[in-house]
């Protein structure tokens, strides 16, 4: 019997409901299941949202996940469950905490959604990615992180905010990872159609470069107790449409790498060409010599944290 599409959301915070809100709004499944650490919650969450679908006639139905066999046949499962950090508590400290939740997530799916597409929200995302890939031993193409497209909107908006026009018509870059060494494209970025570098002069183009890099960090501390979420959970949602709809559209994401721009066995942001398998195929773009080397940078921090766990043995049960 054919069955409409099925997509678990791990986790209930603002950006899970807001993830969960959208899909449900725009119809892109059947079936939302929402899973919380608080079933009443994501239960009061989820007949929110399936009572929304109804005024917005819409067929999606939201649930709450019981346990983690609730996820059953899910076609993708998105991990947004994570510890926020907090005052006092180091990088490290941060990493191991969503390591350890992302791990136990990641198990589960293997064992209940076999067939899903994980996409992971986690930060730090493009170790928590890595987390996600091992735990599960999915193919590459069928665990990915969400950053490119948030970083990109970031950017785009910062380019629109420079120019005063053209919103809704930037086509903005960003590859490596999910933070402080992510790497904006300005050579790979138009508006409908024009380099921006025709636009805007070099010191207009550095500014809007240094803002998206710390997009996130300004909305932190604009909120002051918690982080960005409508534009995280649009952009996850982008994806989840795109592998849905098998579009085959050109995405930035985390994904690990396999001889791309030169690197493997570590995850980072590039393009790749997302379709019902998930990223069916990695984008290659010719970079300039200093956007090498500020990827370099970017794919090195993503390392020293992966190499963080590994000297903790974190992957040491791995095939238990
Ligand atoms: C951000 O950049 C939370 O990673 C997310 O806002």
């Amino acid at each position: 019997m054919a069955k409409g599409k099925k997509v678990t959301v791990i986790g209930t915070g603002n950006f899970g409901s807001t993830v969960a809100f959208i899909l449900a709004m725009n119809g892109s499944c059947h079936h939302v299941m929402l899973r919380g650490r608080n079933y009443d919650i994501a239960k009061g969450k989820a007949l929110d949202m399936s009572q929304a679908a109804n005024a917005a006639r819409q067929h999606t139905i939201v649930k709450a996940a019981k346990g983690p066999e609730d996820m059953e046949g899910s076609d993708v499962v998105i991990i947004t469950a994570g510890a926020p950090r907090t005052p006092g508590m180091s990088r490290d400290d941060l990493l191991f905490k969503n390591a350890d939740i992302v791990k136990c997530y990641a198990r589960e799916i293997k064992e209940y959604a076999p067939d899903a597409i994980v996409i992971v929200v986690s930060n730090p995302l493009d170790v928590m990615t890595y987390v996600a890939l091992k735990e599960t031993g999915f193919p590459r193409q069928r665990v990915l992180g969400m950053a490119g497209i948030l970083d990109a909107a970031r950017m785009a908006h910062f380019i629109y905010e420079k120019l005063e026009y053209g919103a809704g018509q930037i086509r903005a870059t960003v590859m490596g990872g999910h933070g402080d060494t992510m790497v904006p494209l300005p050579k790979f970025t138009t508006v409908a159609g024009v380099p921006i570098e025709d636009l805007l002069d070099s010191e207009e183009i550095g500014e809007i470069v240094r803002k998206t890099r710390n997009g996130g960090a300004e909305i932190v501390n604009l909120l002051g107790n918690g982080s960005a979420y409508y534009a995280p959970a649009k952009s996850t949602t982008v994806m989840v449409e795109a592998i849905l709809k098998d579009t085959n559209q050109i995405h930035s994401c985390a994904i690990m790498l396999k001889n791309d721009y030169g690197y493997s066995d570590i995850v980072s942001g590039v393009p790749v060409m997302i379709g019902a398998g998930g990223a069916e195929k990695v984008i290659n773009m010719a970079l300039k010599p200093l956007q090498q080397t500020r990827f370099k940078n970017s794919v090195a921090s993503v390392q020293e944290m992966v190499d963080t766990l590994y000297k903790a043995n974190f992957f040491d049960d791995d095939k238990k």
